[in-house]
């Protein structure tokens, strides 16, 4: 890991600054330099110069710049995969959820995205060869739907101690989208040091749902949203580690042909994740993801089910 830049070692950041930055939530130089020129002005009461000017000193003190094919290669072979406990999903994407990436669980109540959160919060923490990275899982909760009984149980069907599972946990809840946006900005400061190789935002969607209703709300909250996704992308690709974000789905009445159901958040999402895996009810436990966006995968499907013990694969499920 690259040596850890505070906000006072960048260049033209005095305390004053600092101090409006904090408030507004901006705690790192990682986060900084992620921050539009435009919301830095208006923060830190800046003129558009001077926070253009600091923008690009703390992108220099990160080594933010062009590089070469070679080294993006190099950087990919670094990307880890996190195993969702069915092999059938995580062929979907080759080995499992991978780091460096956002990967966007979209389906209708009930079709499994909070409950594959939990199986991954436990599963980033097997080592390696069992199909983890040996690191943490930071949860962002925004609708209380967030379990310690359900990991409990999945901790145990892994044969792992959950009392050590639950304690490599760290988890907040979002009371809006404001403070859903400040979480994701300490955030950075807390990934960092504490090993963590899993971001959950489940859901990423209801707050600013609701708080921005009409065609009116519709521009600043995409603005809004666009400003989150790409702060989450950021931390994936800085500490390579993986995004993952629950979406809802919306229902056109309007449309004629096709499906009528598409992923809330519209191009902002649709555009910011690197992978979207669809997911839908089927008989009884049984579910059915279905990868619908990927830069490098084929569109295919995979059969899964959700136990007591967690996902596990359809052929798995005790008869
Ligand atoms: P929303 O957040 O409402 O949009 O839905 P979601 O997609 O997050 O659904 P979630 O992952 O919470 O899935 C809920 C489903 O998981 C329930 O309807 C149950 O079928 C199943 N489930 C949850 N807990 C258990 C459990 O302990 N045992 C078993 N067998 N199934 C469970
Ligand atoms: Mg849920």
């Amino acid at each position: 890991m690259a040596v850890k830049h505070e906000l006072e070692d960048v260049e033209g950041v005095g305390p004053a600054t600092i101090e409006k930055l904090k408030i507004a939530g901006v705690l790192s130089v990682e986060a900084l330099a992620v921050t539009p020129t435009r919301t830095l002005v208006e923060i830190a009461d800046l003129t558009e110069e001077k926070a253009s000017s600091i923008t690009r000193n703390a992108r220099s003190l990160l080594n933010i710049r062009f590089t070469t094919a070679k080294d993006v290669l190099s950087k990919r072979q670094n990307i880890g995969y996190i195993t969702t406990g069915s092999k059938a999903i995580d062929s979907l994407l080759g080995k499992g959820i991978e780091s460096q990436a956002l990967t966007e669980l979209i389906g209708e109540f009930g079709s499994g995205k909070t409950q594959i959160c939990h199986q991954l919060c436990v599963g980033v923490q097997l080592p390696l060869e069992k199909g983890g990275l040996g690191g943490r899982a930071l949860f962002i909760d925004t609708e209380g739907t967030f379990r310690p009984e359900r990991v409990i149980a999945i901790a145990q069907g892994l044969g792992l101690n959950p009392d050590e599972v639950l304690g490599n946990i760290i988890y907040a809840r979002a009371f809006n989208s404001d403070h859903q946006m400040l979480l994701a900005d300490e955030a950075f400061s807390l990934v960092s040091q504490n090993n963590v190789r899993l971001v959950i935002v489940d859901s990423v969607i209801t707050h600013f749902r609701s708080e921005y209703p009409g065609r009116e709300a519709l521009a600043p909250r995409q603005q809004k949203l666009n400003r989150h996704i790409h702060q989450l992308l950021r931390m994936a690709d800085i500490y390579n580690l993986a995004v993952i974000l629950t979406n809802q789905i919306q229902s056109t009445p309007d449309t004629f042909f096709g499906n009528p159901n598409k992923p809330a958040g519209g191009n902002v999402l649709a555009h910011g994740s690197t992978y979207r895996i669809w997911l839908r009810k089927s008989k009884e436990s049984r579910r059915v993801a279905k990868i619908i966006d990927s830069p490098l995968h084929p569109e295919s499907e995979g059969i899964f089910a959700i136990t007591t013990n967690g996902i596990i694969d359809v052929d798995d499920v005790k008869h």
